[in-house]
Formats: structure tokens, C-alpha cells, sequence
């Protein structure tokens, strides 16, 4: 089981309370579909995704994104139990959606980059650290039931 220490729990829930989902979720699969088009491949039946600008200005990816991030909200309100949490979306990815289990990583990576931006100053070494390590759990619990 994953340990957290008090600090970690507070920057993770103080991140999330304050997040924008509207901006950030949008702006986190925006990046990924332009920085890793690979990724565009699961989102062919969401119109124009043709140019850089067609795909920020998507409203289908930006709902999308949104719900994403609240798939997050899973996680943190279930921080000691990550893998449980996510057995039935893992199922989904993997059988259903057939999402290659790395693009979880990409996606996090965009996520971090994206929250970094926003929060400027205040994304410091100890914040990244506790999110990074959030957003590792959740991809392998995303990961788990894949075979
Ligand atoms: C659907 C969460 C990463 C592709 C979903 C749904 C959630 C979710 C909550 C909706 C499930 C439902 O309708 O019951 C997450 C989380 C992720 C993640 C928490 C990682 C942090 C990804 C990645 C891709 C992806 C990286 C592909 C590159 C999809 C697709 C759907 C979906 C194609 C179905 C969309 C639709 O029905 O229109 N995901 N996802 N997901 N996800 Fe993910």
C-alpha cells in the first residue's frame, strides 16, 4: 500500500480544491492529442481535430478533459485505496476502449505541465513531488487490469 505523509495529503487536496476543471482539464488533453497525436487515434468520433487550433478549440475534447479530471476526484477521495478505485475504469481502458495503458503516463505528464503553468511559483519542488507521486499511482491503478 502506498503511505502518505500529512504534507502530501494537503498538497494534493489543496490542488484539487482550487483546480479550474473547465481550464485545466481542457488544456491538459488539448496538449496531449497536439504533443503526442498518436493519442488523437481514440478521439475520431469528436469532429475536427485537424490543426493545432481545431483540436484547442474542440468542445468535445474540452468536456472531455473535464471528465477526466473528475475521474481524478476518484483518487483523491480514496487516497489509501487508489487501486480499488480505479479497478472498474481500468476494466473500461483497457476492454472496452482499448486505450494503450501508456498513454496514462502522457496524459499525467501533460496534466503536471499544465498545473505547473497555472500555479506558477507555487508548483515548488514539494508540490511536484507529491503530484507526481499522486499521478504514478494513478496510472498504474489505471494500468492494473490490463493483460
Ligand atoms: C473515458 C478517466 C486517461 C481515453 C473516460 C471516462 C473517465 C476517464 C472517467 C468516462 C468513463 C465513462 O463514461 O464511464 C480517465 C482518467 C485518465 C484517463 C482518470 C488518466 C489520468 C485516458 C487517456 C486516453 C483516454 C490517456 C487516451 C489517450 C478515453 C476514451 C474514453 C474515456 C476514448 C471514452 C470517451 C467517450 O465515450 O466519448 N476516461 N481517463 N483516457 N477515456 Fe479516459
Amino acid at each position: 500500500m502506498v503511505e502518505w505523509t500529512q504534507q502530501e495529503r494537503s498538497i494534493i487536496t489543496g490542488i484539487f480544491s482550487n483546480l479550474d476543471y473547465e481550464e485545466i482539464g481542457a488544456k491538459a488533453l488539448s496538449r496531449c492529442l497536439i504533443v503526442y497525436p498518436w493519442t488523437q487515434r481514440y478521439f475520431g468520433a469528436y469532429g475536427d481535430l485537424s490543426t493545432n487550433e481545431a483540436i484547442k478549440s474542440n468542445p468535445k475534447i474540452a468536456a472531455h478533459g473535464v471528465k477526466v479530471l473528475h475521474g481524478l476526484d476518484r483518487a483523491v477521495k480514496n487516497m489509501d485505496n487508489i487501486k480499488a478505485a480505479y479497478a472498474e475504469l481500468s476494466v473500461l481502458h483497457s476492454e472496452k476502449l482499448h486505450v494503450d495503458p501508456d498513454n496514462f503516463k502522457i496524459f499525467s505528464d501533460c496534466l503536471t505541465i499544465v498545473v505547473a503553468a497555472k500555479l506558477g511559483d507555487a508548483f515548488n519542488a514539494d508540490t511536484q513531488s507529491a503530484f507526481q507521486k499522486f499521478l504514478s499511482v494513478v496510472v498504474s491503478a489505471l494500468g492494473r487490469q490490463y493483460h
